[in-house]
């Protein structure tokens, strides 16, 4: 699948790979993140720097410290060869050396679809909301948009201790205000990789040239901005989640990608500024946590009570394509918005199928044109697909040309089209995207089309000797139903690195979102689009995960006592799986309902979240004891948690299904056929007696207990116990139920999802 922005990034990459001869002949060194056990530091050295130094130096003469890390990880990272790295893992005090990953981005009516609108008279108006700062670690940031005015707002809070760092295009007067409080860009890792920063394609600084990074943070914490539109769609108020929160941006991510040591760093500084919460719309491969340098951020991020939270990925949507599925992470799906904006196909034999589009320029004329399938305007195989060079412009001059979607990105698409003389496109899905739409800002007349409509429209122009079709702009349409649904895109469970923690968590809006936008690039990102805006509509993981980070924002603000854990508890056991009273929340992919291995604990509804109830909540112990149940050895251990002499008990039954998760994910071996979970409950909320009810699959037989659980007091604990006994299945076989605790007032849900293997 293409990407859902641009590819123009990788493609850049390989350019700059590959045309650098410094990069050729620094080729063998990779960057490692060496993790020191800072307790064991000889007495002979007066700074943790200088014995850093000199461990770096028995190893290699020429090698330099691009970081050294000293919130969330200890230790630090260089460039070194294999041998070097192998030769430094067996230095006193080190805990591991582990290559630096690579990582890519994951690319409003929003607060009114999520019931901000109605939330404002919860949010305690204390100056506890506007405490909060959100650290965004992302593309930077274009500080002039009217998202980060900062009027209204009190002054930075006393105890923000970050900066505005200065660089190209960016001065620290013009750029950080009472909104955005900080601003950082990390690139040694970076440059170390990729060579020195092309200063007249970017700037080294935080200013953001992509405007991915704009995007998000805007998402997060922008300030309400009226009467705002992209192109004359989604006219309305821009706003953030959280508009007093707060903003710092730390650009870790540069045209040729985002790299571990950068990302690393730029976490271990956010922490000691002060933020409150992560952003992190971004991630990479699989790998077990101790190698996966966001985890490892997040982990001590969590440990001093930071908040983070990162986008799911856009791999879906085939089963386990998450990435960031850590359980103290709160991993984020993509569901749609009521909103849509469709431009329908109409073909001469009077049929009508609806498309989306956000074309804004001259449109079409009014009589239909010649309509071709680029299939039938090549002499190329793949010649369908509308890539660069492959359209014959004296078969489509003229002509609206049916491209299919896939390999190259959809608005270049578009542009080949228009290179070639034509007049319009109809983008079809074909079965590897079915029926997901994603509006684009096409430089020509164009709409996309489903599956079914392509396959439609196709046999029309196969059949007919003189095809003809135009294309009719509807503008923006609000009230679509059924929303949300899950994103074709989103990328789905179960986690391949622990089935047995449901992820992702939830799901939140991140299907045409509308936030500010870089003045660097048009909104398309294509170097042709001359256009500037301040504001576009873009889709992605990443778009949704900033609403959570913006959600857990407000309810850190309004609840400055809970841990991580019960901040996210509470936004997971709130959520909805259902339509008001019809069915559960429908997969685009499938277009049958969706599972928990594609929503989670389901769709955030932020005022229900703000009071929960009850909680799950997670200690810091209760995370190392999930840690022993995975037999991490003590290394492996010391590099997510810097506690250098941390032993599992070896008497104690580690078990991952007792970790105080807010949902269940089971997965029976063939052999064992009975599992129980243990979990405790806090209450947050009045004296009370709360039920359980299950709803369980026809396989799975649930026994909750106790089934009743009165809490006396504010804080007070309350455990439970969870069996889940089932006959042997058919390996590969899912199957899913809820297990519900009411009280007259709160309902605390959890999704249960089962798996044989
Ligand atoms: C919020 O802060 C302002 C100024 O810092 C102060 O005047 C006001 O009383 C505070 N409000 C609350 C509810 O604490
Ligand atoms: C930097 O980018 C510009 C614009 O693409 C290009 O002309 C120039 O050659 C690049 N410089 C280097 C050193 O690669
Ligand atoms: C095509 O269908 C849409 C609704 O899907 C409708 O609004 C529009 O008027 C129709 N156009 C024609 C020409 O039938
Ligand atoms: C156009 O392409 C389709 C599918 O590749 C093929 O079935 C059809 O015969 C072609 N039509 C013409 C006129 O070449
Ligand atoms: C493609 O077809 C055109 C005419 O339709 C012809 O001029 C050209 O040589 C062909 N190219 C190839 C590579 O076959
Ligand atoms: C959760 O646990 C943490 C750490 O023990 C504690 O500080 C907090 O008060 C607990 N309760 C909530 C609701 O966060
Ligand atoms: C950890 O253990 C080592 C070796 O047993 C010891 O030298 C060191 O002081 C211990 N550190 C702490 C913090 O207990
Ligand atoms: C509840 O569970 C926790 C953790 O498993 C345990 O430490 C505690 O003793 C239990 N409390 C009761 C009252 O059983």
């Amino acid at each position: 699948m293409e990407p859902l922005r641009s590819s123009s990034l990788m493609l850049l990459l390989l350019v700059i790979c590959c045309s650098s001869t410094a990069a050729v002949a620094a080729a063998k060194k990779r960057t490692y993140i060496v993790h020191m056990a800072k307790s064991q530091m000889p007495p002979a050295f007066a700074e943790h720097r200088h014995w850093y130094d000199a461990s770096l130096r028995s190893v290699s003469d020429t090698a330099e410290i691009l970081y050294a890390y000293d919130t969330v990880a200890h230790g630090f990272s260089a460039r070194l060869t294999p041998a070097e790295a192998r030769a430094m893992e067996r230095r006193p005090g080190v805990l591991g050396v582990m290559a630096e990953a690579r990582y890519e981005l994951h690319t409003t009516r929003t607060p009114e679809f999520l019931g901000l609108d109605r939330t404002e008279g919860f949010i305690p108006q204390s100056n506890t909301t506007s405490d909060v700062v959100v650290g965004v670690l992302d593309t930077g940031v274009w500080p002039e948009r009217k998202s980060y005015d900062d009027a209204g707002l009190g002054p930075v809070p006393a105890s923000w201790k970050g900066a505005c760092e200065e660089g190209k295009d960016f001065k620290a007067a013009n750029a950080c205000n009472r909104k955005l409080v900080g601003a950082r860009f990390f690139s040694k890792g970076y440059e170390a990789r990729m060579g020195p920063i092309n200063l007249t394609k970017e700037s080294r600084s935080p200013r953001d040239n992509d405007g991915h990074g704009t995007h998000t943070s805007s998402t997060v914490a922008g300030s309400a901005v009226p009467d705002v539109d992209f192109l004359g769609y989604a006219a309305g108020t821009a706003r953030g989640m959280s508009t007093r929160a707060r903003i710092a941006v730390y650009k870790v991510c540069w045209l040729g990608g985002c790299f571990g040591s950068d990302i690393l760093a730029a976490m271990d500084k956010a922490i000691e500024d002060g933020c409150g919460v992560l952003s992190l719309s971004l991630g990479g491969g699989m790998s077990d946590y101790y190698r996966d340098n966001i985890a490892v951020g997040a982990f001590s991020a969590m440990a001093m009570g930071v908040v983070v939270s990162c986008s799911a990925g856009n791999a879906g949507p085939g089963a386990s394509t998450l990435s960031n599925v850590a359980p103290w992470i709160t991993t984020v799906g993509a569901g749609t918005l009521d909103r849509d904006f469709p431009a329908n196909v109409l073909l001469s034999n009077g049929k009508n199928y609806t498309g989306v589009s956000l074309y804004s320029g001259k449109p079409l004329p009014s009589s239909p044109l010649p309509f071709i399938y680029a299939g039938n305007a090549t002499n190329t195989t793949n010649g369908n697909l509308c890539i660069t060079g492959t359209l014959l412009p004296d078969k489509v001059a003229g002509k609206i040309v049916l491209c299919d979607r896939g390999i190259n990105a959809r608005v270049q698409k578009g542009l080949v089209v228009r290179d070639a003389g034509g007049a319009g496109m109809i983008l079809a899905n074909t079965a590897a995207n079915g029926e997901e739409l994603v509006a684009d800002a096409h430089l020509l007349p164009a709409t996309a089309v489903g599956e079914i409509a392509g396959d439609a429209i196709k046999s029309y122009l196969f059949s007919d000797p003189n095809p003809t079709a135009t294309i009719a702009f509807r503008g923006t349409k609000v009230g679509v139903k059924p929303s949300p649904v899950v994103a074709a895109f989103s990328s789905r469970g179960p986690s391949a690195i622990t089935p047995d923690i449901l992820k992702p968590d939830l799901i939140a809006p991140g299907v045409n979102i509308l936030a500010a936008w870089t003045g660097s690039v048009g909104p398309t990102g294509q170097a042709v689009d001359p256009r500037r805006t301040e504001f576009n509509i873009i889709s992605g993981t990443s778009m949704s995960c900033p609403h959570v980070s913006g959600l857990l924002a407000l309810l850190k603000g309004a609840h400055p006592d809970w841990s991580p854990g019960a901040i996210k508890s509470a936004l997971m056991t709130t959520a909805y799986a259902a339509y008001p009273g019809d069915g559960g929340i429908l997969d685009v992919a499938t277009g049958r309902a969706a599972t928990p291995f594609d929503f989670g604990a389901g769709h955030v509804d932020p005022p229900k979240a703000l009071d929960p109830g009850l909680v799950y909540n997670l200690t810091n112990e209760d995370y190392l004891d999930f840690l022993c149940a995975l037999n991490y050895t003590p290394l492996q251990i010391a590099r997510l948690s810097r506690l250098t002499n941390y032993t599992c008990d070896r008497q104690k039954a580690y078990e991952v299904s007792d970790l105080n998760y807010p949902s269940f994910a089971v997965a029976f071996a063939t052999a064992s056929t009975t599992v129980k979970h243990t979990r405790t409950l806090t209450n947050v909320g009045a004296p009370g007696t709360y039920k359980a009810t299950v709803s369980a699959p026809e396989d799975v037989k649930v026994v909750v207990e106790p089934t009743a659980l009165t809490f006396a007091a504010l804080g007070e604990k309350k455990n439970y116990t969870v069996t889940f006994s089932t006959a042997s299945q058919p390996s590969g076989s899912t199957a899913f139920g809820r297990l519900e605790w009411s009280d007259a007032q709160h309902v605390v849900a959890s999704p249960l999802a089962f798996s044989w293997t």
